[in-house]
Order: structure tokens, then sequence, then C-alpha cells
């Protein structure tokens, strides 16, 4: 079968003839559609110092997708050829307290999709029944192909609650889009989002959000003047990983505030923490999501009738992923998709 392979420890991807995978004890054999492609593929693609440390060649890569139920390994209940699915990329031990206590997406031995085993950049892919998120009402592929990154947006945006609530989020990337999409659609009064990007800000605006604000050209204190808040934030989604993204978000938020962080800064950072102190901020790390709470909550706010249409913006059949990786990698753009079945 085809598929996208580091195949040597240097930068770039290699589209390559690999064996199918074979269906293990416990697993499910998925015919790949669409996938999406996210910030960890383009890492791996460019081989930086985090790719280095992280990935053994060869690997294929890709960990979010939707595909076609093929075939399930005797004993997977619940799971038939034919169901459409999308994966959970996180792969836990089973045996850590977190993972016995039902409290699995804070196992302490994650495997990544695509990352610590090969992915789902490829025809065929298999994987643990337990990762395996069925879609029981239909989903727009394009959408169910991003089901990753959107369980992201849903988990840091659901973790504080948002009714009536102001929202700040740093970062307009897709996750960022995304996130306040689900604040608006959650019943959030006011949603800013800062960025960098023009392009970015604009596609955000198509989701709803109250504000969108260049933070290269005017602050975050402006727009909490423009829309008349007297205190601050009550609740932020840092989605850019950025320090002085924090910084700002810790600096206008209300006493009590709650920040719910995301992004992945790529090294360590002073923050005031005098002001989280003072002001009793509460300060929460999000990683991944949560198996299967954020499942269940992305399928129904999609029945509920959540449009994440605006934030897809690229669609390349699998033999153009160089365009389609170039795109992702170049800002202007939401999610590019890769569609496999052409
Ligand atoms: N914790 C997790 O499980 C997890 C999972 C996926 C992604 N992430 C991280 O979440 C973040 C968002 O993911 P994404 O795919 O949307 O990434 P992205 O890189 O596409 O988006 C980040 C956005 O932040 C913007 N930005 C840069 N400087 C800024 C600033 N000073 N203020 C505001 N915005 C600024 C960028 O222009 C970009 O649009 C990334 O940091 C990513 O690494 C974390
Ligand atoms: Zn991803
Ligand atoms: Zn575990």
């Amino acid at each position: 079968m085809k598929a996208l392979v580091k195949a040597k420890a240097e930068p770039g991807l290699w589209l390559a003839d690999v064996p199918e995978p074979v269906l293990g004890p416990g697993e499910v054999l998925i015919k790949v559609l669409r996938t999406g492609i996210c910030g960890t593929d383009l890492h791996i693609r460019a081989y930086d110092g985090w790719a280095r440390q992280a990935v053994r060649t060869p690997l294929v890569l890709g960990h979010e997708f939707v595909g076609d139920v093929v075939d399930v390994a005797p004993g997977v209940t619940g799971i038939s050829p034919g169901d459409r699915v999308s994966g959970e990329g996180h792969l836990v031990c089973g045996t850590c307290r977190n993972c016995l206590a039902g409290r699995r997406h804070l196992c302490r031995s994650t495997v990544g999709l695509g990352i610590g085993r090969d992915g789902a950049f490829a025809e065929y892919v298999t994987l643990p029944a337990a990762n395996v998120w069925v879609h029981r009402v239909p989903v727009d592929p394009d959408v169910a192909a991003i089901f990753d990154p959107f369980g992201n947006a849903v988990h840091t945006a659901l973790s504080f609650p948002l009714v009536g609530e102001d929202v700040l989020i740093t970062g307009a990337g897709p996750i960022g889009i995304m996130a306040a999409a689900v604040a608006r659609h959650a019943g959030a009064r006011n949603v800013v989002i800062t960025d960098v990007s023009p392009y970015r800000l604009r596609l955000a605006e198509r989701v709803g959000v109250s504000l969108a604000v260049d933070v290269r050209t005017s602050g975050v204190e402006e727009g909490k003047r423009a829309l008349g808040l007297r205190e601050g934030f009550d609740v932020g989604l840092e989605m850019s990983g950025r320090p002085e993204a924090l910084r700002t978000m810790v600096a206008n938020m209300t006493h009590g505030g709650k920040i719910a962080l995301l992004g992945l800064p790529s090294e360590e950072f002073p923050v005031d923490v005098a002001r989280v102190v003072t002001s009793m901020i509460t300060l929460k790390g999000i990683y991944g999501r949560e198996m299967y709470e954020t499942w269940y909550a992305m399928s129904v706010l999609l029945e509920g009738g959540l449009d994440l249409s605006p934030v897809i913006t690229g669609r390349y059949p699998y033999q153009d992923f160089e365009e389609a990786f170039d795109e992702a990698a170049g800002g202007r753009c939401g999610k590019v998709i890769l569609d496999w079945t052409a």
C-alpha cells in the first residue's frame, strides 16, 4: 500500500510502498479515507530538534484521520466492517494508576500514533479497538478527519464553565478557531481571539468571534474596552504556545479567572506568577482528549449544529502531499486535508 513515510533521519517525507498492516489481537483494520495535517507532522517532515528525539525511522506519519472499518480481530465487539470511524491517537498503557482508574487521558506512558508507532497517512491503518471512535451519526468526512485536533479544542474549551462568560483565546490556529466556535456554541458572552496573522484572524471572524485582535498592531486592553468589559476575562484558552500570549492573558484576566493551556511552548519562559497568585488565577494544562468524554462531546456538538467548515481551507490528493505540507507550513491556511481515495 501507499504511505507517507519518514524513511531517513533527515528533512523530508517519502511516498513509499509499504506492507499493509496486519491485524493484531484486539485490533481493528481501517481503510483510510481522509487525513488532517498537524503541526506535529510538519515538525517530523522538517526533522527539527523535537522530531530528532521523538521519532525513529522508518515511520509512517499521521494521527488525524477518518476511515471505514474493513476487518476486526476475533473478540472485538461493538465495531463492525463498514463502520465509519476516527481514531484516538494516544495509545495508553492500561496498567498505570490513572489507566486503571479510567482516567486514560492521564496515562503516564502514552504512545502517539504516527510518532511512536506507524500512523494513518497510508491506505490502511490498524488501531486497538479501544482507540476507535465510531461515527454513529453521519459527519462530513473532512470534519471527521480532524476529530483529533477538534478534540484538543473541545477538551480545552470545555475545561471550565463558559456560559455567559467572557473568553480570551490566544492563537487563531486551527485549534484556536475551533475552540472559538465551541465557546460561541456553548454560550460564552464574548469570545475574543488574538493572533499575528490577518488571514487567520479573518478565518476566526467566520466562526463568529466578538473580536479578532492582531496583537502586532493593537492590544487586548483596547479590545476589552471596546466590548465594555469592566474587569477582565473569566476564561482564557492559550492556543499559541507563545510566551507573550500567556503573559498578555495573565495580565487581562479577572480575579479568580481560569486559564486552560493547550499551546506547547518550545522552551521555558517567565510569567508574572505574583499576579497569578494575587488574582487567584487557575492554570490547567491540557494534553490530548479525554477518553471518551471529549469524543462524545464532539459528536453531539456537531449533531447540535456546530459548524467547523470555515476551518478547513485546503484539500489535496495524497499524491500532492508536498504542496499540501507546504501550504500547512506556510500558515496562510486553516486545516489542510489529504484525500487517500483519489
Ligand atoms: N496539548 C496538546 O495536546 C496539543 C495538541 C495539539 C496541538 N497543541 C499545540 O496547540 C497549539 C495550537 O495548535 P494549532 O495546530 O492551532 O497551531 P498553530 O501553530 O497553527 O497555531 C498557533 C497560532 O498562534 C499564532 N501566534 C503566534 N504568536 C502569537 C501571539 N503572540 N499571540 C497570539 N497568537 C500568536 C500563530 O500565528 C498561529 O496562528 C500549538 O502550540 C500546538 O503545538 C497541543
Ligand atoms: Zn494533530
Ligand atoms: Zn497508563
